[in-house]
Protein backbone atom coordinates (compact mmCIF):
# COMPACT_ATOMS: atom_id res chain seq x y z
CA UNK A 1 0.00 0.00 0.00
CA UNK A 2 2.59 2.47 0.61
CA UNK A 3 4.26 1.86 -2.35
CA UNK A 4 1.61 2.31 -4.40
CA UNK A 5 1.29 5.55 -2.58
CA UNK A 6 4.66 5.98 -3.10
CA UNK A 7 4.27 5.49 -7.28
CA UNK A 8 1.30 7.90 -7.18
CA UNK A 9 3.33 10.61 -5.75
CA UNK A 10 6.62 10.06 -7.76
CA UNK A 11 4.30 10.08 -11.19
CA UNK A 12 1.99 12.79 -10.21
CA UNK A 13 4.70 15.21 -8.58
CA UNK A 14 7.44 14.51 -11.84
CA UNK A 15 4.11 15.10 -13.94
CA UNK A 16 2.95 18.10 -12.28
CA UNK A 17 6.61 19.03 -12.83
CA UNK A 18 6.96 18.73 -16.28
CA UNK A 19 4.02 20.63 -17.15
CA UNK A 20 6.12 23.63 -17.84
CA UNK A 21 6.70 21.96 -21.36
CA UNK A 22 2.66 21.93 -21.89
CA UNK A 23 2.81 17.99 -22.49
CA UNK A 24 -0.17 16.13 -22.07
CA UNK A 25 -0.04 12.57 -20.82
CA UNK A 26 -2.29 11.14 -22.77
CA UNK A 27 -0.55 12.05 -25.86
CA UNK A 28 2.38 10.09 -24.98
CA UNK A 29 3.12 6.71 -27.76
CA UNK A 30 3.48 3.62 -26.22
CA UNK A 31 7.01 2.19 -26.80
CA UNK A 32 7.07 -0.04 -30.20
CA UNK A 33 7.92 -3.49 -29.59
CA UNK A 34 11.77 -3.54 -30.29
CA UNK A 35 11.85 -7.30 -30.79
CA UNK A 36 9.74 -6.68 -33.48
CA UNK A 37 12.60 -7.58 -36.29
CA UNK A 38 10.17 -7.70 -39.03
CA UNK A 39 8.88 -4.15 -39.15
CA UNK A 40 11.89 -2.28 -38.79
CA UNK A 41 10.57 -0.07 -36.12
CA UNK A 42 12.06 3.41 -35.92
CA UNK A 43 15.37 3.51 -33.33
CA UNK A 44 13.98 4.47 -29.83
CA UNK A 45 17.14 5.70 -28.51
CA UNK A 46 19.46 8.14 -31.29
CA UNK A 47 22.55 9.50 -30.64
CA UNK A 48 23.21 13.28 -31.92
CA UNK A 49 26.77 14.48 -32.15
CA UNK A 50 26.78 18.23 -31.85
CA UNK A 51 29.03 20.16 -33.15
CA UNK A 52 31.49 23.24 -31.70
CA UNK A 53 29.40 25.21 -34.70
CA UNK A 54 25.71 24.51 -34.50
CA UNK A 55 25.36 24.16 -30.64
CA UNK A 56 21.44 25.80 -31.45
CA UNK A 57 20.57 22.47 -33.74
CA UNK A 58 19.82 19.60 -33.53
CA UNK A 59 23.33 17.53 -34.55
CA UNK A 60 24.27 15.20 -36.65
CA UNK A 61 22.53 11.46 -35.58
CA UNK A 62 24.45 8.33 -35.71
CA UNK A 63 24.17 4.96 -34.95
CA UNK A 64 25.75 1.68 -34.31
CA UNK A 65 27.25 0.30 -37.39
CA UNK A 66 27.45 3.54 -39.83
CA UNK A 67 31.11 3.95 -39.71
CA UNK A 68 31.14 6.63 -42.56
CA UNK A 69 27.82 8.63 -41.13
CA UNK A 70 30.17 9.06 -37.72
CA UNK A 71 33.14 10.17 -39.84
CA UNK A 72 30.66 12.73 -41.60
CA UNK A 73 29.68 13.74 -38.05
CA UNK A 74 33.12 14.49 -37.34
CA UNK A 75 33.59 12.78 -34.66
CA UNK A 76 37.26 12.48 -33.43
CA UNK A 77 37.71 9.27 -32.07
CA UNK A 78 40.77 10.14 -29.92
CA UNK A 79 39.11 13.07 -28.37
CA UNK A 80 37.39 13.13 -24.81
CA UNK A 81 33.65 11.90 -25.44
CA UNK A 82 30.65 13.27 -23.44
CA UNK A 83 27.16 11.47 -23.60
CA UNK A 84 24.57 13.72 -22.44
CA UNK A 85 21.46 11.75 -20.91
CA UNK A 86 17.96 13.29 -20.13
CA UNK A 87 15.86 11.94 -17.22
CA UNK A 88 11.75 11.41 -17.38
CA UNK A 89 10.09 13.43 -19.65
CA UNK A 90 6.63 15.08 -19.85
CA UNK A 91 6.59 17.32 -22.86
CA UNK A 92 8.33 14.98 -24.63
CA UNK A 93 10.38 17.26 -25.01
CA UNK A 94 14.10 18.41 -24.37
CA UNK A 95 14.27 20.98 -21.80
CA UNK A 96 16.42 24.12 -21.83
CA UNK A 97 19.41 23.04 -19.82
CA UNK A 98 19.98 20.61 -22.29
CA UNK A 99 21.48 23.42 -24.60
CA UNK A 100 23.20 25.17 -21.95
CA UNK A 101 25.26 21.93 -20.62
CA UNK A 102 25.65 21.57 -24.41
CA UNK A 103 27.66 24.83 -24.95
CA UNK A 104 29.57 24.44 -21.59
CA UNK A 105 30.86 21.29 -22.47
CA UNK A 106 32.09 22.83 -25.62
CA UNK A 107 33.45 25.69 -24.06
CA UNK A 108 35.71 24.03 -21.69
CA UNK A 109 36.87 21.25 -23.92
CA UNK A 110 36.63 22.19 -27.52
CA UNK A 111 37.69 18.91 -29.00
CA UNK A 112 35.42 16.96 -27.71
CA UNK A 113 32.58 15.06 -28.51
CA UNK A 114 29.67 16.02 -27.51
CA UNK A 115 26.70 13.27 -28.02
CA UNK A 116 23.09 14.12 -26.83
CA UNK A 117 21.55 10.80 -25.84
CA UNK A 118 17.46 11.12 -27.30
CA UNK A 119 15.60 8.44 -25.27
CA UNK A 120 12.53 10.90 -25.23
CA UNK A 121 10.20 8.22 -26.82
CA UNK A 122 11.11 5.91 -23.81
CA UNK A 123 10.88 8.78 -21.36
CA UNK A 124 7.66 10.53 -22.24
CA UNK A 125 6.04 7.46 -20.37
CA UNK A 126 4.55 6.70 -17.03
CA UNK A 127 7.01 7.35 -14.59
CA UNK A 128 7.11 3.05 -13.63
CA UNK A 129 7.52 3.47 -17.19
CA UNK A 130 9.91 5.16 -18.11
CA UNK A 131 11.74 3.41 -15.05
CA UNK A 132 11.20 0.61 -16.81
CA UNK A 133 13.01 1.79 -20.06
CA UNK A 134 16.30 2.60 -18.26
CA UNK A 135 18.06 -0.97 -18.62
CA UNK A 136 16.87 -0.79 -22.29
CA UNK A 137 18.65 2.48 -23.14
CA UNK A 138 21.39 1.84 -20.89
CA UNK A 139 22.43 -0.85 -22.86
CA UNK A 140 21.91 0.26 -26.08
CA UNK A 141 24.65 3.12 -25.27
CA UNK A 142 26.90 0.22 -24.20
CA UNK A 143 26.27 -1.11 -27.55
CA UNK A 144 27.94 2.13 -28.91
CA UNK A 145 30.05 2.11 -27.26
CA UNK A 146 31.41 -1.54 -27.74
CA UNK A 147 31.16 -0.68 -31.57
CA UNK A 148 33.02 2.26 -30.71
CA UNK A 149 36.03 0.52 -29.29
CA UNK A 150 36.39 -1.90 -32.31
CA UNK A 151 38.53 1.36 -33.54
CA UNK A 152 41.92 1.29 -31.24
CA UNK A 153 42.15 5.00 -30.92
CA UNK A 154 38.62 5.05 -29.02
CA UNK A 155 39.27 4.46 -25.34
CA UNK A 156 36.52 3.93 -23.04
CA UNK A 157 39.17 5.68 -20.22
CA UNK A 158 37.81 9.03 -22.60
CA UNK A 159 34.33 8.30 -21.80
CA UNK A 160 32.11 10.65 -19.67
CA UNK A 161 28.74 9.98 -19.03
CA UNK A 162 26.58 12.74 -17.38
CA UNK A 163 23.05 11.61 -16.87
CA UNK A 164 20.59 13.71 -14.98
CA UNK A 165 17.68 12.10 -12.93
CA UNK A 166 16.79 9.04 -14.85
CA UNK A 167 19.22 9.51 -16.79
CA UNK A 168 21.90 9.20 -14.09
CA UNK A 169 20.46 5.52 -13.52
CA UNK A 170 20.58 5.12 -17.62
CA UNK A 171 24.78 5.68 -17.17
CA UNK A 172 24.99 3.38 -14.67
CA UNK A 173 23.17 0.72 -16.85
CA UNK A 174 25.39 1.18 -19.55
CA UNK A 175 28.72 1.51 -17.45
CA UNK A 176 27.23 -2.13 -16.16
CA UNK A 177 26.62 -3.19 -19.77
CA UNK A 178 29.63 -2.21 -21.79
CA UNK A 179 32.87 -4.23 -22.46
CA UNK A 180 35.61 -2.67 -20.38
CA UNK A 181 35.29 0.53 -18.14
CA UNK A 182 34.03 3.87 -18.66
CA UNK A 183 36.17 6.26 -17.25
CA UNK A 184 33.56 8.39 -15.74
CA UNK A 185 30.37 9.27 -14.78
CA UNK A 186 28.71 11.85 -13.70
CA UNK A 187 25.27 12.01 -12.19
CA UNK A 188 23.02 15.03 -11.49
CA UNK A 189 20.67 14.52 -8.73
CA UNK A 190 20.02 10.84 -9.77
CA UNK A 191 16.45 9.86 -9.63
CA UNK A 192 15.10 8.11 -6.46
CA UNK A 193 12.11 6.93 -6.42
CA UNK A 194 12.20 3.25 -7.13
CA UNK A 195 15.81 3.62 -6.89
CA UNK A 196 16.06 4.30 -3.33
CA UNK A 197 17.72 1.25 -1.17
CA UNK A 198 17.90 -1.38 -4.05
CA UNK A 199 20.97 -2.92 -5.27
CA UNK A 200 23.52 -1.65 -6.59
CA UNK A 201 23.23 -3.62 -10.08
CA UNK A 202 19.64 -1.92 -10.19
CA UNK A 203 20.77 1.58 -9.91
CA UNK A 204 23.48 4.01 -10.26
CA UNK A 205 26.68 2.47 -8.12
CA UNK A 206 30.57 3.08 -7.98
CA UNK A 207 30.75 -0.06 -10.01
CA UNK A 208 29.16 1.54 -12.87
CA UNK A 209 33.01 3.64 -14.19
CA UNK A 210 36.31 4.49 -12.89
CA UNK A 211 34.80 7.71 -11.51
CA UNK A 212 31.47 8.26 -10.68
CA UNK A 213 30.67 11.36 -8.98
CA UNK A 214 27.16 12.63 -7.77
CA UNK A 215 25.77 15.67 -7.28
CA UNK A 216 22.10 15.49 -5.04
CA UNK A 217 19.96 18.77 -5.04
CA UNK A 218 17.01 17.66 -3.53
CA UNK A 219 16.67 14.82 -1.37
CA UNK A 220 13.86 16.28 0.92
CA UNK A 221 11.17 13.60 1.95
CA UNK A 222 7.70 14.56 0.89
CA UNK A 223 5.00 11.54 1.80
CA UNK A 224 8.33 8.95 1.77
CA UNK A 225 9.64 9.71 -0.92
CA UNK A 226 12.59 12.35 -2.25
CA UNK A 227 12.39 12.73 -6.45
CA UNK A 228 16.79 12.82 -5.97
CA UNK A 229 18.12 9.80 -4.25
CA UNK A 230 19.31 9.97 -0.99
CA UNK A 231 21.47 7.71 -0.51
CA UNK A 232 25.03 8.17 -1.50
CA UNK A 233 25.74 6.36 -5.12
CA UNK A 234 28.91 7.47 -6.13
CA UNK A 235 32.80 7.56 -4.90
CA UNK A 236 32.35 10.77 -4.51
CA UNK A 237 28.51 12.22 -3.72
CA UNK A 238 27.97 15.86 -3.29
CA UNK A 239 25.62 17.71 -1.35
CA UNK A 240 25.06 21.34 -2.04
CA UNK A 241 23.15 22.84 0.82
CA UNK A 242 22.43 19.55 2.02
CA UNK A 243 20.85 18.31 -0.69
CA UNK A 244 17.50 19.54 0.70
CA UNK A 245 16.89 23.02 0.10
CA UNK A 246 18.42 25.00 -2.54
CA UNK A 247 18.60 29.12 -2.15
CA UNK A 248 16.15 31.21 -4.49
CA UNK A 249 14.25 27.86 -5.19
CA UNK A 250 11.14 29.79 -3.11
CA UNK A 251 9.01 27.49 -0.92
CA UNK A 252 10.62 25.63 1.76
CA UNK A 253 6.94 24.28 2.37
CA UNK A 254 6.27 21.03 -0.47
CA UNK A 255 2.99 20.30 1.15
CA UNK A 256 1.98 24.66 0.78
CA UNK A 257 3.03 24.06 -2.81
CA UNK A 258 1.18 21.15 -3.82
CA UNK A 259 -1.75 23.20 -1.87
CA UNK A 260 -1.05 26.10 -4.18
CA UNK A 261 0.07 24.05 -7.29
CA UNK A 262 3.67 25.75 -7.60
CA UNK A 263 4.78 22.43 -6.44
CA UNK A 264 6.34 21.75 -9.96
CA UNK A 265 8.25 25.05 -10.25
CA UNK A 266 10.39 24.01 -6.26
CA UNK A 267 10.61 20.55 -7.53
CA UNK A 268 12.44 21.71 -11.10
CA UNK A 269 14.46 24.16 -9.61
CA UNK A 270 16.11 22.49 -6.86
CA UNK A 271 16.22 19.36 -8.70
CA UNK A 272 17.55 21.00 -11.99
CA UNK A 273 20.23 22.98 -10.15
CA UNK A 274 22.24 20.03 -10.22
CA UNK A 275 22.72 20.91 -13.78
CA UNK A 276 23.07 24.25 -13.18
CA UNK A 277 26.07 23.81 -10.56
CA UNK A 278 27.41 21.05 -13.49
CA UNK A 279 27.22 24.34 -15.94
CA UNK A 280 28.73 26.35 -13.28
CA UNK A 281 31.86 24.24 -12.75
CA UNK A 282 32.76 23.99 -16.35
CA UNK A 283 32.48 27.66 -17.44
CA UNK A 284 33.30 29.73 -14.22
CA UNK A 285 36.77 28.36 -13.39
CA UNK A 286 37.73 31.08 -11.65
CA UNK A 287 35.00 30.55 -9.45
CA UNK A 288 35.27 26.80 -8.17
CA UNK A 289 33.38 25.57 -5.56
CA UNK A 290 34.76 23.13 -2.92
CA UNK A 291 33.01 20.43 -1.21
CA UNK A 292 34.26 18.85 2.37
CA UNK A 293 33.76 15.36 3.75
CA UNK A 294 31.49 15.08 6.61
CA UNK A 295 29.47 12.41 8.16
CA UNK A 296 26.93 14.38 8.21
CA UNK A 297 24.79 17.64 7.32
CA UNK A 298 24.06 18.35 10.79
CA UNK A 299 27.87 18.26 11.60
CA UNK A 300 28.80 20.47 8.58
CA UNK A 301 26.42 23.12 9.33
CA UNK A 302 28.34 23.16 12.75
CA UNK A 303 31.63 24.13 10.81
CA UNK A 304 33.32 21.25 12.14
CA UNK A 305 34.28 19.94 8.54
CA UNK A 306 36.02 22.19 6.70
CA UNK A 307 39.58 20.10 6.44
CA UNK A 308 40.95 19.39 3.05
CA UNK A 309 43.60 17.15 4.70
CA UNK A 310 43.69 13.46 3.05
CA UNK A 311 41.36 14.73 0.21
CA UNK A 312 38.42 15.69 2.82
CA UNK A 313 37.91 18.74 0.27
CA UNK A 314 37.57 18.07 -3.78
CA UNK A 315 35.99 20.07 -6.16
CA UNK A 316 32.36 19.77 -7.17
CA UNK A 317 30.96 19.34 -10.74
CA UNK A 318 33.32 18.55 -13.28
CA UNK A 319 35.91 19.75 -11.35
CA UNK A 320 35.68 16.62 -9.15
CA UNK A 321 38.56 14.16 -8.50
CA UNK A 322 38.88 10.66 -7.51
CA UNK A 323 40.66 10.11 -4.93
CA UNK A 324 42.14 6.94 -3.82
CA UNK A 325 39.91 4.31 -4.14
CA UNK A 326 37.17 5.47 -2.14
CA UNK A 327 33.70 5.16 -2.16
CA UNK A 328 30.57 6.78 -1.26
CA UNK A 329 32.15 9.46 0.66
CA UNK A 330 29.56 12.10 1.59
CA UNK A 331 30.29 15.43 0.83
CA UNK A 332 28.74 19.21 1.96
CA UNK A 333 29.11 23.01 1.06
CA UNK A 334 26.93 25.72 0.56
CA UNK A 335 26.67 28.23 -2.35
CA UNK A 336 24.77 31.16 -4.01
CA UNK A 337 21.23 31.32 -5.27
CA UNK A 338 22.17 31.71 -8.44
CA UNK A 339 25.79 31.76 -11.09
CA UNK A 340 28.25 32.04 -10.35
CA UNK A 341 27.46 29.55 -7.12
CA UNK A 342 30.46 29.44 -5.19
CA UNK A 343 30.71 30.94 -1.43
CA UNK A 344 33.58 30.97 1.09
CA UNK A 345 33.38 29.22 3.83
CA UNK A 346 34.88 29.58 7.81
CA UNK A 347 35.09 27.86 10.40
CA UNK A 348 34.47 30.25 13.55
CA UNK A 349 35.17 28.71 16.91
CA UNK A 350 34.91 30.41 20.08
CA UNK A 351 35.15 29.79 23.91
CA UNK A 352 31.87 31.37 25.62
CA UNK A 353 32.48 31.99 29.49
CA UNK A 354 29.63 32.68 31.61
CA UNK A 355 30.37 33.63 35.17
CA UNK A 356 26.83 33.13 36.16
CA UNK A 357 25.94 29.86 37.72
CA UNK A 358 22.41 28.99 36.59
CA UNK A 359 20.89 28.69 33.35
CA UNK A 360 21.53 28.09 29.93
CA UNK A 361 22.12 31.01 27.10
CA UNK A 362 19.74 31.84 24.64
CA UNK A 363 21.66 33.70 22.60
CA UNK A 364 21.41 34.92 18.99
CA UNK A 365 25.10 36.22 17.46
CA UNK A 366 26.08 37.80 14.54
CA UNK A 367 29.47 38.34 12.92
CA UNK A 368 30.84 40.94 10.51
CA UNK A 369 33.79 39.85 8.97
CA UNK A 370 36.51 42.46 7.13
CA UNK A 371 38.52 41.79 5.04
CA UNK A 372 40.79 43.31 2.84
CA UNK A 373 38.50 43.27 0.26
CA UNK A 374 35.68 44.86 2.11
CA UNK A 375 32.93 44.03 4.68
CA UNK A 376 30.46 41.19 4.87
CA UNK A 377 26.96 42.01 5.87
CA UNK A 378 26.25 40.42 9.01
CA UNK A 379 26.27 36.73 8.99
CA UNK A 380 24.55 34.77 12.12
CA UNK A 381 25.63 32.20 13.66
CA UNK A 382 23.41 29.31 13.35
CA UNK A 383 22.63 27.29 16.50
CA UNK A 384 21.56 23.79 16.35
CA UNK A 385 21.70 23.26 19.70
CA UNK A 386 22.56 25.79 22.74
CA UNK A 387 25.47 27.78 23.11
CA UNK A 388 27.64 25.98 25.42
CA UNK A 389 28.67 27.09 28.49
CA UNK A 390 32.36 27.28 29.39
CA UNK A 391 33.20 25.87 26.17
CA UNK A 392 33.73 26.25 22.93
CA UNK A 393 31.65 26.49 20.05
CA UNK A 394 32.32 25.79 17.04
CA UNK A 395 29.75 27.53 13.95
CA UNK A 396 29.87 27.39 10.02
CA UNK A 397 29.67 30.90 8.34
CA UNK A 398 29.88 31.86 4.32
CA UNK A 399 30.24 35.14 2.37
CA UNK A 400 29.16 35.40 -0.81
CA UNK A 401 31.67 37.85 -1.67
CA UNK A 402 35.71 36.93 -0.86
CA UNK A 403 36.88 39.46 2.25
CA UNK A 404 40.01 38.84 1.20
CA UNK A 405 42.20 38.58 4.22
CA UNK A 406 40.81 39.26 7.30
CA UNK A 407 40.95 42.08 9.33
CA UNK A 408 38.65 42.59 12.33
CA UNK A 409 35.78 40.48 13.09
CA UNK A 410 32.50 42.09 14.80
CA UNK A 411 30.43 40.18 16.93
CA UNK A 412 26.70 40.84 17.49
CA UNK A 413 24.32 39.92 20.17
CA UNK A 414 21.05 40.81 19.09
CA UNK A 415 19.03 42.37 21.40
CA UNK A 416 16.29 40.46 23.24
CA UNK A 417 12.89 43.24 22.76
CA UNK A 418 13.70 42.61 19.31
CA UNK A 419 11.38 40.81 17.52
CA UNK A 420 8.45 38.88 18.69
CA UNK A 421 10.18 35.23 18.48
CA UNK A 422 12.15 36.69 21.13
CA UNK A 423 9.29 37.99 23.16
CA UNK A 424 7.78 34.78 22.76
CA UNK A 425 11.32 32.54 24.51
CA UNK A 426 10.86 35.29 27.35
CA UNK A 427 7.56 34.22 27.98
CA UNK A 428 8.17 30.97 27.76
CA UNK A 429 11.66 30.81 29.57
CA UNK A 430 9.53 33.05 32.26
CA UNK A 431 6.78 29.89 32.70
CA UNK A 432 8.96 26.76 32.37
CA UNK A 433 12.52 27.80 33.16
CA UNK A 434 12.43 30.25 36.95
CA UNK A 435 16.05 30.09 36.26
CA UNK A 436 17.28 33.17 34.55
CA UNK A 437 19.28 33.29 31.47
CA UNK A 438 22.72 34.83 31.68
CA UNK A 439 22.55 38.02 30.29
CA UNK A 440 26.15 38.10 29.77
CA UNK A 441 28.85 36.66 28.51
CA UNK A 442 32.69 37.09 28.12
CA UNK A 443 34.45 36.43 24.74
CA UNK A 444 38.26 36.74 24.57
CA UNK A 445 39.13 35.13 21.09
CA UNK A 446 37.93 33.97 17.53
CA UNK A 447 39.64 31.09 16.13
CA UNK A 448 39.06 31.38 12.29
CA UNK A 449 39.83 28.85 9.78
CA UNK A 450 39.01 29.59 5.88
CA UNK A 451 37.78 26.42 4.05
CA UNK A 452 39.21 27.97 0.62
CA UNK A 453 42.39 28.63 1.59
CA UNK A 454 42.94 26.16 4.79
CA UNK A 455 44.18 29.69 6.78
CA UNK A 456 43.59 29.77 10.38
CA UNK A 457 44.09 32.84 12.01
CA UNK A 458 43.47 33.38 16.05
CA UNK A 459 41.59 36.87 16.86
CA UNK A 460 41.64 38.38 20.44
CA UNK A 461 38.86 40.92 21.40
CA UNK A 462 40.15 44.57 20.87
CA UNK A 463 40.54 45.84 24.58
CA UNK A 464 41.50 42.64 26.43
CA UNK A 465 40.09 44.15 30.04
CA UNK A 466 36.54 44.47 28.16
CA UNK A 467 35.37 40.69 27.39
CA UNK A 468 31.80 41.16 28.14
CA UNK A 469 29.18 41.15 25.98
CA UNK A 470 25.25 41.91 26.67
CA UNK A 471 22.18 41.44 24.10
CA UNK A 472 22.09 44.63 21.41
CA UNK A 473 25.59 44.89 21.78
CA UNK A 474 29.02 44.45 20.00
CA UNK A 475 32.41 42.97 20.42
CA UNK A 476 35.74 43.93 18.05
CA UNK A 477 38.23 41.33 17.35
CA UNK A 478 41.29 41.80 15.83
CA UNK A 479 44.42 39.76 14.88
CA UNK A 480 45.80 38.18 17.74
CA UNK A 481 49.83 38.86 18.69
CA UNK A 482 51.72 36.09 16.97
CA UNK A 483 52.66 34.04 20.14
CA UNK A 484 48.13 33.22 19.99
CA UNK A 485 48.34 32.54 16.27
CA UNK A 486 50.62 29.73 16.68
CA UNK A 487 49.31 28.34 19.26
CA UNK A 488 45.40 28.60 17.55
CA UNK A 489 47.49 25.97 14.80
CA UNK A 490 48.67 23.66 17.42
CA UNK A 491 45.29 23.62 19.24
CA UNK A 492 43.56 22.90 16.22
CA UNK A 493 45.65 20.14 14.99
C1 LIG B 1 41.09 15.19 -32.18
O1 LIG B 1 41.32 15.26 -30.79
C2 LIG B 1 42.68 15.32 -30.43
C3 LIG B 1 42.79 15.16 -28.94
O2 LIG B 1 41.94 16.04 -28.27
C4 LIG B 1 43.29 16.59 -30.97
O3 LIG B 1 44.65 16.67 -30.64
C5 LIG B 1 43.10 16.65 -32.48
O4 LIG B 1 43.54 17.89 -32.97
C6 LIG B 1 41.64 16.43 -32.85
N1 LIG B 1 41.54 16.29 -34.30
C7 LIG B 1 40.75 17.05 -35.03
C8 LIG B 1 40.72 16.74 -36.48
O5 LIG B 1 40.06 17.94 -34.55
C1 LIG C 1 9.54 -3.85 -18.55
O1 LIG C 1 9.86 -3.88 -19.91
C2 LIG C 1 9.96 -5.16 -20.47
C3 LIG C 1 10.40 -5.01 -21.90
O2 LIG C 1 11.53 -4.22 -21.98
C4 LIG C 1 8.62 -5.88 -20.35
O3 LIG C 1 8.74 -7.19 -20.85
C5 LIG C 1 8.20 -5.90 -18.89
O4 LIG C 1 6.92 -6.44 -18.78
C6 LIG C 1 8.20 -4.51 -18.31
N1 LIG C 1 7.94 -4.57 -16.88
C7 LIG C 1 7.07 -3.80 -16.28
C8 LIG C 1 6.92 -3.98 -14.82
O5 LIG C 1 6.40 -2.97 -16.87
C1 LIG D 1 31.78 28.87 34.42
O1 LIG D 1 32.97 28.91 35.19
C2 LIG D 1 32.97 29.89 36.21
C3 LIG D 1 34.33 29.93 36.91
O2 LIG D 1 35.28 29.20 36.30
C4 LIG D 1 31.89 29.55 37.21
O3 LIG D 1 31.84 30.55 38.22
C5 LIG D 1 30.56 29.49 36.48
O4 LIG D 1 29.54 29.08 37.37
C6 LIG D 1 30.59 28.56 35.30
N1 LIG D 1 29.37 28.71 34.58
C7 LIG D 1 28.56 27.69 34.26
C8 LIG D 1 27.30 28.02 33.57
O5 LIG D 1 28.81 26.54 34.56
Amino acid sequence: MRRLVLLLYATVTCCIAARGGGGDATGAELPEDTQDRGLKPKPQVKFNLRSWADSEEDGCAFTTGQRERLEECGFNATAKTFFIIHGWTMSGMFETWLGSLVAALQERERDANVVVVDWLPLAHQLYTDAVNNTQVVGKSIAGLLDWLQENPLFQLENVHLIGYSLGAHVAGFAGNHVHGTIGRITGLDPAGPMFEGVDPSKRLSPDDANFVDVLHTYTRETLGVSIGIQMPVGHVDIYPNGGDFQPGCGLSDVLGAIAYGTIGEVVKCEHERSVHLFVDSLVNQDKQSFAFQCTDSSRFKKGICLSCRKNRCNGIGYNARKTRNRRNSKMYLKTRADMPFKVYHYQMKMHVFSYQTLGEADATFFVTLHGTNGESDPLSLEMLDQIGLNATNTFLVYTEEDMGELLKIKLTWEGTSQSWYDLWKELKSYWYRPAKTPQELHIRRIRVKSGETQQRFAFCVEDSQLTSITPGKELWFVKCPEEWQKRSVSNLL
